[in-house]
């Protein structure tokens, strides 16, 4: 019988989940087929029912429900746990098990561009659901987490404060309103360190003002940092990696992490190593 494999997303056309696991699967000749499950908030419980009996195989879970799913998960991987967020469910016989894949994806995209994580001094802007996987990742790898920015400041601070405990460091906030102006962590940041765009900013907001992007992700406040990622792959070139770019900044793009988190998304699910090269091919030829 042909698996079934899907995108769970509110939206979710704009990703490109189906195009790269699909084309994985018929590079390994596997009997499965990847699609969409689109499914407004108010017809999650029911959706959640259908997966545990129609058997579904397994999901990718993106905006807004990574958090939400945690809790509909009969198991739960200790890394997934601790993010407090999942991106992938495995089926196993109606047992739903919850992964988070995308700390790996982050530290791997990471890795390739600066080398071992182990006290680089990075800042992250934004402090939703993504934030917590790429800064568990960083933690995991012994990177000094600065300090993390956010729009509303106590959503930074409880972040801040959770990860501090867990990994027994000392992590700061600020608000991400005034960045020109109060260049925050400023004394702290050295002249290697990292900054990552982790909100879903150019995703929610595709004809952002060019006032908003200035004040977003000022040149006064990027240019303090060597490096400069962006979790968003679409576009490939964000209105943050564009600045960085022109300021001659090492810059990450979103589609390295997106790639890396779906290569162990597609492991888990059929226990078998991804065609890497055939995943980068597809997406490439559709970014
Ligand atoms: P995700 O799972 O993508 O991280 P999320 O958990 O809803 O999504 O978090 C969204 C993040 O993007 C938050 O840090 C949010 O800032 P607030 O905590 O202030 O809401 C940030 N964000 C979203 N839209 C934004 C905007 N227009 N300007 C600044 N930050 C924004």
């Amino acid at each position: 019988m042909t698996k079934q494999y899907g995108l769970l997303a509110f939206p979710a056309k704009h990703s490109l989940s189906p195009e790269i696991h699909s084309a994985a699967f018929k590079a390994l000749s596997i009997d499965a087929q990847y699609g969409l499950f689109e499914i407004p908030e108010n017809e999650l419980d029911d959706f959640v029912k259908r997966l545990k009996s129609d058997l579904i195989a397994g999901l990718s879970v993106s905006l807004p429900y990574k958090e939400v799913m945690i809790d509909h998960m009969s198991e739960i991987d200790d890394d997934a746990k601790k993010i407090g967020a999942i991106n992938t469910v495995v089926n196993r016989d109606g047992i739903l098990c919850g992964y988070n894949t995308d700390f790996i994806g982050s530290n791997k995209a990471l890795k390739e561009a600066v080398g071992e994580l182990k006290g680089k001094k990075v800042v992250i802007l934004g402090a939703g659901g993504a934030a917590r996987a790429v800064i568990y990742g960083l933690l995991k790898e012994g990177a000094c987490v600065v300090g993390i920015l956010n729009r509303t400041l106590e959503t930074a601070e409880n972040l801040a404060k959770e990860f501090s405990e867990m990994f027994n460091v000392q992590i700061k906030a600020y608000s991400s309103e005034n960045l020109a102006k109060d260049l925050p962590f400023k004394d702290d940041l050295g002249n290697e360190a990292i900054l990552i765009q982790t909100t879903s900013i150019w995703t929610t907001n595709p004809d952002i003002s060019e006032e908003y992007v200035r004040k977003f992700c000022p040149p006064e406040y990027v240019g303090m940092f060597a490096t400069v990622m962006d979790i968003i792959y679409r576009p490939r070139i964000t209105p943050l990696l564009k600045i960085a770019e022109d300021l001659g900044k090492k810059i990450i793009t979103g589609d390295k992490m997106f790639l890396y988190q779906a290569t162990e998304q597609f492991k888990l699910w059929t226990e078998k190593e991804a065609p890497f090269e055939v995943m980068r091919n597809v997406l490439e030829e559709n970014l």
